[in-house]
């Protein structure tokens, strides 16, 4: 049933763009104006991806076999796919009314009308696939199904939906957030570029801790931590406000003392080394809560990050982050504290990778931001993964993060309860039940 999870996973992509689309509409009705690059971008990933990559899988494989099994699969599927099928056509009536629009043909609070009732008809197709047609599916299809459904969507060499197509698929949702107005988004004029780059091997142990405690006073918040992270891997550590994580990713970069256990990074025990030592050795740290310093200029917030290292390399490796964050380029002289939070989460991991890690930790990323930027924050950390990066990455938002690590950890009052690969701990009837809501 991995088809099941990737539709769902493609389902929170568009329901974030519905969610934006609808914030985007209130900010036009309170006086902004219609950016038409921005929309386009939107309506581009919506035809690209969803009428001609996502309807299509769905209509040749699920819903094809569903038919043949149940009975009462036709009534549910004739609305869904007459809903596919009028797809196309609903976003080429979008695009006519922005154009009209744009070409002051029609008064703005028409245009924002029709889009709120484009992504009314969005949710309430998401959420009947969700809520009538997959239960179904789980229901009646039988394994053979299953193997044929999977292998279709999972196959690599699809033009419409392989890895190729993909890659597509991630810079048009880049440069949606890049066009985005900046409350909800980046909000920057060029689009750049997030290069997947190849997958790093995994290799040997790079971080193993054992047996970590930390203590704030009496109070143990850390009651004996093993784990451990591979060369390229990207580990995720996931639990509720208050379990610990902070505490954790603080010891490990030496800001936070430690009261037992021992921590071995790249075959060395750093478990009483200074911080800015461990920085050395490349641990490096984008914090919670982001924490640029709010008059110093962009570039000086990211030469900042650099401190550890030789003055050579500081230029070539701005630009490296610049390519990768536009947005931080055409505001690099600016004040970090003139940042919209999207922008200012950029600054954070860019900072941390001026420091060239060996091994990256993020706090909570996706805190407080703009669902479509939640998306993009994730985006950026499998784009580094990509690149071979080793990320240890600690998160409230589970599903986000567990879907995108090779492995997790779930912590709780200072312990680990569970660990698995990523897949696993979603699928665990536990953790669904207790971080994901379901
Ligand atoms: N500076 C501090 N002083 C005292 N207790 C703290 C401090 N920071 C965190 N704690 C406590 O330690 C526990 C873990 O906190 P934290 O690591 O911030 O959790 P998380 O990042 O998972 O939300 C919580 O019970 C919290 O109240
Ligand atoms: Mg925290």
């Amino acid at each position: 049933m991995e088809a099941l999870r990737i539709i769902t996973e493609e389902h929170q992509n568009l329901w974030r763009i519905a969610t934006t689309l609808d914030m985007v509409a209130d900010e036009i009705d309170g006086g902004a104006r219609v950016e038409v690059p921005f929309f386009t971008s939107v309506f581009d990933y919506i035809d690209q991806f969803m009428d001609r990559a996502h309807h299509a899988k769905e209509d040749e494989f699920l819903f094809r076999l569903l038919r043949e099994r149940s009975p009462e699969a036709g009534a549910i599927l004739d609305r869904l796919q007459a809903e596919h099928r009028n797809g196309p056509e609903n976003l080429r009536d979008l695009r006519a009314k922005l154009a009209s629009t744009a070409a002051g043909g029609e008064n703005n609070a028409a245009f924002t009308a029709a889009l709120r009732n484009y992504t009314q008809g969005m949710r309430s197709h998401v959420r009947s696939e969700e809520k009538d047609a997959m239960p179904l599916a789980r229901e009646v299809l039988t394994a053979a199904d299953w193997a044929e459904i999977d292998r279709a969507f999972l196959d690599n060499e699809d033009p419409l939906f392989g890895a190729k197509a993909r890659a597509e698929f991630r810079e048009l949702f880049h440069r949606i957030v890049s066009l985005a107005p900046e409350s909800v988004g980046l909000g920057a004029r060029s689009a750049g570029e997030l290069q997947p780059g190849v997958l790093a091997p995994r290799g040997d142990v790079l971080l193993s801790v054992s047996g970590l405690e930390s203590c704030y006073g009496r109070i143990k918040a850390l009651k004996g931590i093993d784990l451990e992270v591979r060369q390229g891997e990207l580990v995720a550590l996931v639990g509720a406000n208050g379990a610990g994580k902070t505490t954790f990713l603080r010891t490990l970069s030496g800001v936070q003392p430690m009261s037992a256990g021992r921590i071995v990074f790249d075959g060395e025990d750093i478990s009483k080394l200074r911080s800015d030592l461990r920085m050395r050795r490349g641990i490096c740290q984008s914090p919670e809560g982001r924490q640029v310093f709010g008059p110093l200029s962009i570039e000086d917030n990211l030469r900042l990050g650099a401190y550890t290292q030789p003055k050579s390399q500081v230029e070539g490796d701005l630009e490296k982050i610049y390519a990768m964050f536009p947005i931080l380029k055409e505001k690099r002289l600016l004040p970090a504290g003139t940042l919209s939070g999207g922008q200012q989460q950029m600054l954070a991991i860019g900072r941390a990778l001026m420091g060239r890690p060996k091994m990256l930790l993020l706090d909570e990323p996706s805190m407080g931001l703009a669902p479509l930027l939640v998306e993009e924050v994730f985006n950026v950390v499998k784009t580094l993964k990509g690149q071979g990066m080793t990320i240890f990455l600690v998160e409230q938002n589970a599903f986000a993060a567990l879907a995108i690590a090779d492995r997790g950890y779930v912590l709780e009052t200072g312990s680990v309860t569970l660990t698995g690969t990523g897949q696993e701990l979603i699928a665990n009837e536990q953790v669904r039940a207790a971080y994901l809501g379901m």
